[in-house]
């Protein structure tokens, strides 16, 4: 640190002013100080916020569709002690024509070197400016924004671009300090080409554009401090459809029927979600249903939702995933992951709270058949992981020299939900709930790490009760390898008798048509997922006959369905598989397939290299960084 003892305590103390105010008690919350605990150092960063701090971002770009670029400039605040020399930027492809002060004095700059992963730094000397302003374009094939054709929407008429910003890709296409410790305001205006609009994580307040030279500029605001890689962007042929009071859907004119039909009852998740842990603490909850490349199920963009079109199955079987992205709203957006090793604060609470929601509205039985799924999926994560003493089994990950992707596995959403069930089970529900909720407000607005968690539990729940300590093994849990054996296990009533017919049809019985009918997504789900992963042609076949599992629309079903065709070479169901590995580019679902044909030798390896020759250039960056490292 090169910065004096007393010129930090300085920042700090500009930093805090403000701090102790109930956050949610206002409409703008103050930009919180940031962590300063060695815990809470940011390897995937080359911010020096000690030193200088972004504390609000003003962006003003154009949407350059022909050249695949976004360009204009970033102005953005600075907190810096009074004789901070520099403030260092993360950045990572971007192309700097340069920087200049809020009178427009030039400032010296400098690109560091890149790395691989991070991206170079940017570092500005100050000259005595609080505001700089970055004229830049975003990075050639940056991996943040994906630039849709024509052909590649639902309509085939007009281009699209959006971007995924979590974990590390928003420095692709915004200079700033890209850290999740780093809660930073920010506006944006943005210039899309005529007949588009473009839609943001924030308060849009210039609904339908306005006409300038080259488009229709969109002005949009985010007066709560968040952390950098919740700002996100699309642009395309958007309407809007509103779902209730202070909710709604964007998504392309020719699905938004189906798709609004799907989401009928967003409005009641929100209320659900209120009522378990506290007021909606960001204005409107809108989502914007993406076109099929979107690389994710959902993400929590603030106020705005990007997900998956996938989720549309006709049946409104698949809307825990909204629960999930809402309840981002508090777990992740309110209360966020200080670092990228503590991303099961955000992922396995989240992961709590989307079930605790799916009970409070659809009933227990169907939340726990999600959460044993859930259950199931923490299984094969172990597996994944090199089994029960896999370094990243831990929820607290060692990322040192890592792409934070490498550690975001199944282990921080169903290791850390458990977790939080087993706290549950062992203080009982009411006690535990009154806890979160008032964990949430305490936290408002600001950055976590696992320490900091572990330690408001201690001093707020825990309350010293040594018996408490004992029964739930906090550090156990939480920086060891495993599962410890007070793991909470919710089994779902209706699975034994799933699970039976399943193994009853493995064995010879017939296709058990009837219940199938019956049987809600997740039972289906379940049924062809327990099935053995060794079935004749002739089992497969009567399978894929009696319950049109090639054809089928539901997307976890597809999906599990072809899983089990490729364990068994099951050659007819490939145009099948084929259509879907094009038709959409969910990771979730392309990677596991991917993985599953290149494990399937002289059969698997060359159909996935055809496939994947067709459908690369379709996929967004995520997904293609992954599948890059599975057929190769
Ligand atoms: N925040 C995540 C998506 C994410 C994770 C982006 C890691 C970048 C890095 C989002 O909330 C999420 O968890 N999505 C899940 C769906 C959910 C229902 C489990 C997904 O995309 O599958
Ligand atoms: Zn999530």
């Amino acid at each position: 640190m090169t910065l004096k003892t007393t010129a930090r305590a300085a920042l700090l103390a500009l930093l805090l002013c403000g701090a102790a105010m109930p956050a949610l008690a206002q409409s703008n919350p103050p930009v919180p100080a940031i962590l300063t605990t060695p815990e809470a150092h940011d390897i995937h960063s080359y911010a020096q916020p000690l030193v200088a701090r972004v504390t609000h971002v003003d962006l003003d770009l154009t949407a350059d569709f022909a050249g695949q670029k976004m360009t204009g400039t970033a102005a953005l605040d600075i907190a810096a002690a009074p004789d901070a020399k520099e403030v260092v930027l993360d950045s990572k492809g971007l192309v700097i024509h340069g920087v200049a002060d809020d009178k427009g004095a030039a400032l010296p700059w400098t690109l560091g070197k890149a790395d691989p992963n991070l991206g170079a730094p940017l570092t500005v000397q100050l000259n005595g400016a609080r505001r700089i302003v970055v004229s830049y374009d975003s990075a050639p094939g940056g991996a943040a924004l994906q630039w849709l054709t024509p052909a590649q929407t639902a309509g085939k008429k007009k281009p699209y671009l959006f971007s995924q910003g979590e974990a590390i890709l928003n420095r692709t296409w915004i200079p700033t300090q890209d850290s999740p410790g780093i809660r930073q305001t920010w506006t944006a205006r943005i210039v899309a080409p005529e007949g588009l609009k473009a839609v943001m994580s924030a308060e849009m307040l210039t609904p339908d554009g306005e006409p300038v030279a080259g488009g229709r500029a969109y002005r949009f605001k985010m007066d709560k401090p968040v952390a950098s890689y919740l700002i996100a962007i699309a642009i395309g042929d958007l309407t809007f459809t509103p779902l209730g009071q202070r909710t709604g859907v964007y998504t392309e004119p020719s699905v938004m029927k189906k798709t609004a039909y799907e989401l009928v009852d967003v409005e009641k998740m929100v209320e659900a979600a209120e009522s378990l842990y506290g007021p909606y603490a960001w204005g409107r909850y809108d989502l914007l249903v993406l076109p099929p490349s979107f690389p994710f199920g959902g993400m929590e963009n603030p106020r705005l939702t990007f997900a998956t079109p996938t989720i549309i199955a006709g049946d409104r079987s698949l809307v825990s995933l909204v629960a999930h992205e809402l309840a981002h709203s508090w777990s992740g957006n309110l209360v966020n992951n200080a670092t990228w090793s503590d991303f099961w604060l955000n992922e396995g609470f989240t992961d709590y709270f989307e079930n605790r929601i799916m009970e409070k509205l659809y009933g227990k039985a169907r939340a726990d058949m999600l959460a044993d799924l859930g259950w199931s999926d923490l299984q094969d994560a172990i597996k994944d992981a090199g089994g029960l003493t896999g370094a990243d089994t831990r929820l607290h990950l060692d990322l040192t020299g890592r792409d934070p992707d490498d550690g975001m596995t199944d282990i921080a959403y169903q290791k850390g939900a458990t977790f939080l069930r087993t706290i549950e089970k062992a203080v009982g529900r009411e006690r535990w709930d009154a806890y979160l909720k008032d964990y949430f407000a305490r936290h408002a607005f600001q950055s976590q790490t696992t320490a900091g968690f572990v330690a408001d539990l201690r001093a707020n729940l825990i309350k010293g009760d040594p018996k408490l300590e004992a029964e739930i093994g906090i550090d156990k849990w939480v920086y060891d390898v495993g599962l410890p054996a007070n793991a909470v296990h919710i089994k779902s009533a209706a699975f034994p008798a799933v699970d039976a017919l399943a193994a009853a049809y493995a064995k010879g019985g017939p296709a058990p048509l009837a219940k199938w009918k019956a049987w809600s997504t997740p039972e289906r789900t379940r049924f062809v997922a327990s099935l053995p992963r060794e079935l004749s042609k002739e089992r497969l076949a009567a399978l894929d006959k009696a319950f049109g599992l090639s054809a089928q629309g539901n997307s976890e079903i597809r999906f599990v369905w072809l899983e089990l065709a490729v364990a068994n070479r099951y050659d007819p169901a490939v145009p099948s598989l084929e259509a879907f590995l094009t038709d959409q580019g969910r990771r979730k679902f392309v990677a596991p397939l991917f993985k599953d044909l290149m494990a399937q030798g002289d059969w698997g390896q060359p159909i996935a290299k055809r496939l994947y020759a067709k459908t690369r250039p379709l996929y967004h960056a995520v997904t293609r960084q992954t599948v890059d490292g599975i057929v190769k």
